[in-house]
């Protein structure tokens, strides 16, 4: 990948800049008469039909599989038609398939190597673990309604966006890119992204199927689990978002799983997906995921990003595999109806083109408003927060808050140029061992935190140091009333962060600042959970994640207390590494190509939350924890069974200030003895004084064992036992109820 990845830097200033759609022209078929394909009142499946039935095996294998639209190398160029992003696959002039234009979209539209032109803007989200922070449904449909806007708005109609592997290990590079690690906080929030990219009349993809939960070594790394704990965790935070989503098409992902890689997988693909879940759309391979031709019968449709593969095996390998009779015609047809029928979903075929037209400052507010309801007042010890109108003298120290945000590293980043405005564009390149991310630079988006704050409180004297001198920050520090460090930890795809601790000596730089100021709050910018040595030594911490485009003027509106904060942990914060099913990172001293295996058969279903609960251990801050400026209270909780738990509780206000609350339900016992499961959860706003009723509905799965044997899930008989919980650790307002025995569909 490296190695691409220099070529792609050589080649990106000879590229030759392509724009509009153009299509692969197959000259043996006569244009058809009619194309009763498009007639708009026909279902998508019946339009997928009829078009397969007018293809040639040309044309069909030619939708099979496409490269990455980026030149990569002189004998390697941008393909024909490609718009630029991640990927392309030609259309049909003679059918009137329209081209699929791929892009990475996960916070945002990508412009990898800027081979849109250093001009193309996009709006960046925070990332995924901040949209899960906000345990708030109709952000994420927000979110990936504005992700598909400026996508369309591009002429790009394919987003790679939707990414729902949960949180198994807390050095995972990739978490900022997903949503958390529960099934139910993960697959709601995924799902409702996705649903609200395709609202757009484009398609999404939900990824990275299944099990990557590392991305050390991600290429060779196998995952081993059951598959009872892998329906009852990972698959089911994807069923669930697939369920809400719908999304066109699955991608899957670079790792194995019990043995076979996961895009060549016939129980992940076949069975699982495809027949158990009646999903209806195609799979596409994650870039360069694909190890032989194979992989078509175990139910991959698409091999994207060719050119990453030892070969491109799903055209003429395929082909031949036809003639030869080992791939049969009607496979090929499935694939093919697949793809045709996310695009007629979609829209693909009927829309008529968006204007390129994009409205910033509304999708700005878009960023914004997630990026505010994602930060989690994790601490607030000494009340520091709200910053007083007394504090005069405030020292904002180091993160680069004088530039921006930071953003996660790899293919979801969002490179804006910002060439223009008051600030610079910052990047700060990586080096250092085991860290070595594969776009290894992390953007910091021009929205700096100090800016906004010197805006909120013009009466203050607000001195920045860089944090780059412990010494130099402690006395700046030492002359202020309140002192604000800013600590960072880059993290991105291709690479585990190497431990939980805060890189470039930002500890030591917090431990000298709070010495110095007992009034010290500290906002972390992090892909992760981090070790916090000096957290009994500091006032207040805040996290606020990567913030995206308007991160820094969130921070300041919760700082200030012009917004209360309404985040929730949607992972575990672990004490340190000693506290995680696997201490260490599974082949963290393996060679790149090695083989490695990571053993997830010991907290199998159990991530996060529940493996502290089923070991009654305690974290630092649980799943779910989260201050407000606030405080709350519950009353008269009622639960009604029958075939589908609900609950009920009055949700009040009890301070003195308007703020949000996230109600959530708890499974703390079954009949089969005690489990920790979130159930439902909703978000509520309260003014001071206020009381809601809450209604929290129980998806039925969560309540049941996937049943290897018998093929679905089984709910015991018996007696159920649920609580409202401050966050997942500390529940509270318990109720029972008796549940018949119930057996679903897997
Ligand atoms: C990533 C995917 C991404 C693809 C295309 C891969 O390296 O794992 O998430 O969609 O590249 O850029």
């Amino acid at each position: 990948m490296k190695r691409l990845v220099g070529a792609l830097l050589g080649a990106a200033l000879t590229m030759p800049c392509a724009t509009g759609a153009q299509s692969r022209e197959t000259p043996a078929a006569a244009v058809p008469a009619a194309r009763p394909w498009m007639n708009q009142r026909l279902s998508p499946g019946e339009r997928a039909d009829l078009l397969v039935a007018a293809m040639t095996l040309d044309e069909k294998v030619a939708m099979l599989h496409g490269p990455m639209a980026m030149p990569l190398s002189p004998r390697m160029p941008m393909p024909p038609g490609a718009v630029g992003s991640a990927g392309y696959i030609a259309g049909n002039a003679r059918l009137g398939i329209p081209a699929l234009q791929e892009t990475d979209a996960s916070l945002g539209v990508t412009n990898p190597m800027m081979v849109r032109g250093a001009k193309d803007m996009s709006t960046a989200l925070p990332s995924g673990l901040a949209l899960a922070a906000t345990f708030n449904p109709d952000i994420a449909f927000a979110g990936g309604r504005m992700i598909g806007g400026e996508a369309r708005a591009k002429g790009l109609n394919i987003l790679l966006a939707g990414g729902a592997n949960l949180a198994r290990d807390p050095r995972n590079g990739r978490n900022f890119e997903y949503v958390g690690e529960d099934p139910l906080l993960a697959g709601v929030l995924a799902g409702e992204s996705v649903r609200g990219i395709e609202s757009t009349g484009t398609v999404s993809t939900v990824k990275h199927y299944a099990l990557n939960g590392q991305e050390h070594n991600r290429n060779t790394v196998d995952s081993v689990i059951g598959e009872q704990a892998m329906r009852e965790s990972d698959l089911l935070a994807f069923q669930i978002a697939i369920e809400r989503g719908r999304p066109g098409s699955v991608m899957c992902s670079y790792n194995l799983v019990n043995g076979q890689h996961a895009c060549q997988n016939d129980m992940l693909l076949n069975t699982v997906l495809k027949r158990d879940w009646r999903y209806p759309g195609f799979v596409m391979s994650d870039w360069g995921a694909v190890p032989s031709l194979d992989a078509f019968n175990a139910g991959l449709d698409q091999q994207s990003g060719e050119q990453l593969d030892p070969q491109v095996w799903f055209d003429k390998p395929l082909k031949q595999a036809v003639a030869a009779g080992t791939i049969s015609a009607a496979r090929v047809d499935d694939s093919v109806r697949r793809i045709l029928y996310a695009m007629f979903a979609a829209g693909l075929f009927d829309a008529s083109p968006a204007s390129p037209a994009i409205d910033f400052a509304a999708n700005a507010d878009v960023a914004l408003r997630e990026a505010e309801q994602a930060i989690v007042l994790l601490d607030n010890r000494k009340r520091l927060l709200p910053l007083a109108r007394t504090a005069g003298r405030i020292a904002v120290i180091g993160g680069h808050a004088e530039a921006g945000v930071p953003s996660g590293m790899g293919s979801s980043q969002i490179t804006n140029p910002y060439r223009s405005g008051p600030v610079p564009p910052i990047s700060v390149p990586l080096g250092g061992e085991g860290m070595m991310a594969m776009w290894n630079n992390v953007v910091f988006h021009p929205d700096p935190p100090l800016a906004a704050l010197r805006a909120k409180l013009p009466d203050a004297q607000i001195r920045f140091d860089t944090g780059m001198s412990p010494e130099a920050a402690a006395a700046a520090a030492r002359d202020a009333d309140v002192a604000i460090v800013f600590a960072y930890q880059p993290s991105g795809e291709g690479e585990d962060v190497p431990d939980m601790a805060l890189p470039i000596g930002q500890d030591a730089l917090i431990e000298a600042v709070a010495a110095a100021n007992p009034n010290t709050i500290v906002v972390l910018e992090t892909g992760n959970p981090v070790r916090m040595p000096w957290a009994d030594k500091v006032g207040a911490v805040v996290q606020a994640w990567y913030g995206g485009a308007k991160g820094g003027e969130a921070i300041a509106r919760v700082l200030t207390g012009e917004l209360n904060p309404s985040g929730r942990l949607p992972i575990t914060w672990p004490v340190d590494e000693s506290q995680l099913p696997r201490p260490a990172i599974p082949g963290w001293t393996a060679g790149p190509k090695d083989p490695v295996k990571v053993d997830y058969t010991i907290e199998g279903a159990d991530i996060g939350y529940r493996w502290f609960a089923r070991r009654g251990a305690v974290p630092r801050y649980w799943f779910g924890h989260g201050l407000s400026y606030t405080s709350f209270d519950y009353a008269n909780l009622a639960v009604l069974g029958g075939k589908a738990l609900s609950a009920s509780v009055d949700v009040t206000n009890t301070g003195s200030t308007a703020g949000e609350e996230v109600a959530q339900l708890y499974l703390s016992e079954r009949p089969t003895g005690p489990a920790r499961r979130l159930l439902a959860f909703s978000k509520v706003a309260l003014m001071p004084g206020e009381t809601k009723r809450v209604t929290l509905k129980v998806d039925p799965r969560l309540l049941a064992d996937f049943d290897v044997a018998g093929h679905g899930w089984k709910i015991a008989a018996g007696r159920y036992t649920v609580a409202i919980g401050r966050d997942a650790g500390n529940l509270a307002n318990q109720a029972a109820v008796k549940l018949p025995a119930q057996k679903l569909l897997p």
